[in-house]
């Protein structure tokens, strides 16, 4: 396994933006990036902290992804929302989007914003954790356009991304339900921290060039491809082809198709669909019912192997608490490739270290 190291929160923020800004962006917007990247890690989700950096650093100066950019509004007829992301960092335009659909979801009860052509999204949770903080119900669906990297059920070549799915459900008086997966049996970022750290991916998630079954993290981290499948057997490659269908196709006009594999341009599109639940149930009418079912689902016996009961969220808020407190861990690979990102836009390997707190 590769070395780690353990880095406190604040400084790896410092030590992000720095890199954030070298790519030209506005303090705003390397906050913005810098801070969504570490909650990831926070959550306990490396594979979309800020292990992308590097990626987007690369997309950056390959012009793939424009720094300082904003959302516009392609279409604006009431509950419905359409914009236009320009291909800026998803951080940005992504938070921007939830904004625009939270106020627009306030006024009206609900609203459907369909986010097109925005730079990698990161972490979806985060979005559904925004609308959650506003009072909202969140759904996300939302695909990938880059190389397809995951092969529908039964298929032995790949046919779209990791295309994943989130909803977020306010709780009164406990933490909210945060579903938010990959609609891949592991996210590709998993198997690009495994790959670093020199490990295999668990067994069922991987077919190799030939759509064999394989353990090994190589046939999606470098070529020549083979291909993750997706959760659920049919199922899940069913919710896969949706959210092609609705954040793609329907949100963004684009899918997921073509061997566009050298370049580091990520984008996503994302269909999101905000619902005030007050609007629709009153203060009180829905919360007690929802109460109680969360609390019984809570209390059932656990199976043997599982700890409890636990509600989607649950892991993301422990890993948090524990993270915050002892420190987030990065394996030198992925530091190292930081490390050489910042390096290409002119941020130094010592000042970097010396900003992580590492020096
Ligand atoms: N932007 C993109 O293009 C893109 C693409 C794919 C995935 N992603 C992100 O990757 C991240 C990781 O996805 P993943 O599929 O690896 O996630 P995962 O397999 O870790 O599943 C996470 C979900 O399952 C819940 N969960 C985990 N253990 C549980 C338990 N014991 N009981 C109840 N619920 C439990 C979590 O709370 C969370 O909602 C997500 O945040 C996703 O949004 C982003």
């Amino acid at each position: 396994m590769a070395d780690m190291l353990l880095i406190a929160h604040e400084p790896l923020r410092a030590a992000m933006r720095t890199v954030v800004k070298g790519c030209g962006s506005s303090d705003a917007e390397a906050d913005a990036v810098a801070n969504n990247l570490v909650e990831a890690n926070l959550t306990g989700h490396d594979s979309h902290g800020i292990g992308m950096l590097p990626r987007y650093v690369g997309a950056v100066r390959e012009g793939g992804l424009k720094v300082n950019a904003h959302v516009s509004t392609v279409l604006d007829a009431g509950a419905l929302l359409r914009l236009d992301g320009h291909a800026g960092f998803g951080q940005v335009v992504g938070g921007e989007a939830m904004a625009l659909g939270i106020e627009r979801a306030r006024a009206l009860g609900c609203a459907i914003v369909a986010l097109g052509n925005a730079h990698h999204l990161g972490r979806i949770g985060a979005w559904a954790e925004m609308a959650v903080a506003a009072g909202m119900i969140s759904l996300h669906f939302v695909n990938v356009l880059a190389r397809p990297i995951v092969a529908p059920f039964g298929g032995a070549k790949a046919g779209f991304g990791t295309n994943p799915f989130t909803a977020g459900v306010p709780l009164k008086g406990r933490p909210p339900m945060i579903l938010d997966f990959a609609t891949s049996t592991i996210a590709q970022g998993k198997t690009r921290v495994a790959f670093n750290k020199g490990e295999p991916v668990p067994e069922g998630c991987l077919i190799d060039g030939d759509g064999r079954a394989t353990t090994d993290p190589r046939w999606t981290v470098q070529p020549p491809w083979g291909a993750l499948l997706p959760f659920g057997q049919h199922k899940g490659s069913g919710l896969a082809v949706l959210c092609e269908l609705l954040g793609g196709a329907l949100a963004a006009g684009l899918v997921g198709q073509g061997e566009d594999g050298s370049r580091q341009r990520v984008l996503n599109g994302m269909l999101s669909v905000i619902i005030d639940p007050r609007a629709l149930h009153g203060s009180d009418g829905w919360e007690a019912a929802a109460d109680e079912f969360v609390a019984g689902l809570l209390q059932i016996k656990p199976r043997e192997g599982h700890e409890r009961v636990l509600l989607a969220g649950d892991p993301e808020r422990r890993t948090r608490a524990e993270r915050l407190a002892r420190g987030l861990p990065v394996d030198a690979t992925t530091w190292q490739q930081i490390v050489d990102a910042a390096a290409s836009v002119g941020v130094e390997a010592a000042a970097l270290r010396r900003t992580a707190g590492l020096a």
